[in-house]
């Protein structure tokens, strides 16, 4: 029988609520249509942000959001998205689909966002194809209280205060759709564009983003590190703060991807493996990011990761729309507890995206929206967010899988916030439900507070605008006491949570 000892007593580190972020991009339906309709739609919205998202987003307790891209990032001019709109200067998205953007959503109606949500704000700015002068002055734009020519047009265009910018990234995937540049080059980009991101407020300095690797390019970080962060002079706090990892769980390979929704045992599998893969990279980038910065100085930020499959057939190519079935459910439950169980280092992380791209935790048609089941997968382990990692330890456990697309059956992670436990499990068997055996280092007086589930006996189910409930966050009753033990039956394919005081 598969069991967990807990041992609640050992603490290994606090989990950061930014591993709970966000990325929004201009990108198909992501902003537009999916968070920001214009102050005139019919869809009900506050200056613009549809009320159904923003409440939704609210309830899941987004703790950051990164925006505007993404490839688009380097190919983002930040003045074109201020102003009256009318006057906006209009472009084509030649990354996504070759639509034109009014730049009807800029930083304004970014900040906006991120304030009706509640979120923190993390910009990534343009190293790819805009200019030192262009990054520093928008940041000068964002964030200075004082008198000078971007503080004053800011004031001009109707905010006088300054804005608070948690994160800014210098460049995004500089090694591909960022500029194609070498990691050497980019570092000493990097040294040059972010001495110009000056901190105005020193009380709330921003935190720096370094573009790092995709998936195994781990000559990425080591040149990146090698150039960028041994040369971060002490007196100037806030050099490089964090440095960024992209993966994305593409389970037939990235030319083919595969459906979202219509696949095999195998398929099923597969996407298990690689979303599991998540493990060996975190491990591997680390090891050459401690070489560097033993005393982990710097966060790692996963700022994009998530499934990706082939668009819905009848969408825009270039869009990236995707449904989420139960099979996200359990790469999200999958790699969250990853991330848990890497505290240390991985401060940040960002799923992509958050409304109709990807591994979306929203989609809408017209007025209508539906929550993802990697949405109620999101929701169960906000608990997670601050709080501390305890040590936990999976014995026993099966390995599932067919042909050769093995994974080990339970995933799992525990936090502990406020005297309670939040213990995050998921069975990545598509056909069998599992028996766990949770011990604890002390075992008497423990009482489930609170017990929920995500799953469907059809592990291809996902949610529609006709019946968006079909895959929901519901009450958990598989759990029994014994002898101060929790034994839980896992049901195939489903996410578990389990508070317990
Ligand atoms: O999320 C979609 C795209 O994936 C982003 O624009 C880019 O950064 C990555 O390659």
């Amino acid at each position: 029988m598969a069991r967990l000892q807990i041992n609640e007593k050992k603490k290994l580190g606090r989990i950061e609520p930014e591993v709970y972020g966000h990325f929004s991009e201009h990108l198909g339906r992501c902003i537009y249509e999916g968070l920001y309709v214009g102050e005139d739609s019919d869809i009900e919205n506050v200056n613009g942000m549809r009320t159904d998202v923003v409440e939704a987003l609210r309830e899941l307790q987004v703790p950051v959001l990164r925006w505007p891209g993404g490839c688009f990032a380097d190919e983002y001019h930040w003045k074109d998205g201020i102003g009256d709109k009318k006057n906006r200067k209009k472009m084509i998205n030649t990354h996504w689909g070759g639509v034109v953007e009014d730049n009807s959503f800029g930083t304004h109606e970014f900040m906006e966002l991120c304030k009706q949500i509640g979120c923190k704000t993390y910009v990534n700015g343009n190293l790819g194809s805009g200019t030192v002068q262009e990054m520093s002055e928008w940041v000068e734009y964002m964030t200075f209280s004082g008198v000078s020519p971007m503080a004053d047009l800011r004031r001009k265009n109707g905010h006088e205060e300054p804005w608070k910018v948690d994160y800014f990234g210098v460049g995004n995937e500089n090694w591909g759709c960022g500029g194609n540049m070498t990691p050497e080059f980019y570092a000493n980009e990097y040294r040059r564009y972010q001495t110009y991101v000056r901190n105005y407020d020193e009380a709330h300095p921003i935190k720096k983003i370094a573009c790092g690797a995709n998936i195994d390019e781990y000559y990425w970080t080591e040149g990146v590190m090698k150039t960028a962060f041994s040369h971060t002079p002490s007196r100037y706090h806030g050099f490089m703060d964090l440095i960024s990892l992209h993966y994305y769980v593409h389970p037939e390979g990235w030319d083919i991807k595969g459906s979202a929704t219509d696949f095999t045992e195998e398929g099923w599998y597969k996407t298990m493996v690689k979303a599991l893969y998540m493990e060996e990279l975190l491990n591997r980038h680390c090891a050459i990011i401690d070489q560097y910065d033993p005393e982990k100085k710097i966060g790692l930020s996963v700022d994009e990761w998530g499934t990706w499959f082939s668009v819905e057939p009848g969408t825009n190519p270039g869009f990236l729309y995707q449904q989420s079935t139960v099979r996200d459910a359990l790469v999200a439950a999958v790699t969250l507890n990853i991330f848990n169980k890497h505290c240390d280092r991985v401060k940040l992380a960002c799923i992509a995206q958050m409304v109709n791209v990807l591994q979306a935790v929203i989609l809408t048609d017209g007025e209508r929206m539906l929550k993802t089941p990697t949405y109620h997968v999101m929701h169960m382990y906000r608990h997670h967010q601050g709080a501390e990692l305890c040590a936990s330890d999976l014995t026993d456990v099966d390995t599932v899988g067919t042909d050769g697309w093995d994974v080990p059956q339970i995933t799992e992670s525990v936090s502990e916030k406020d005297g309670i436990l939040t213990i995050t499990l998921g069975n990545l068997s598509a056909t069998e439900d599992k028996e766990l055996t949770i011990g604890f280092s002390e075992n008497e007086g423990k009482k489930v507070i609170e017990a929920r589930i995500v799953t469907n006996s059809d592990y291809h189910a996902y949610n529609t605008f006709d019946e968006p409930s079909i895959v929901n966050e519901e009450e958990f009753t598989g759990f029994k006491w014994e002898s101060g033990h929790l034994v839980v039956t896992l049901p195939k394919a489903s996410v578990v949570k389990l508070r317990v005081r």
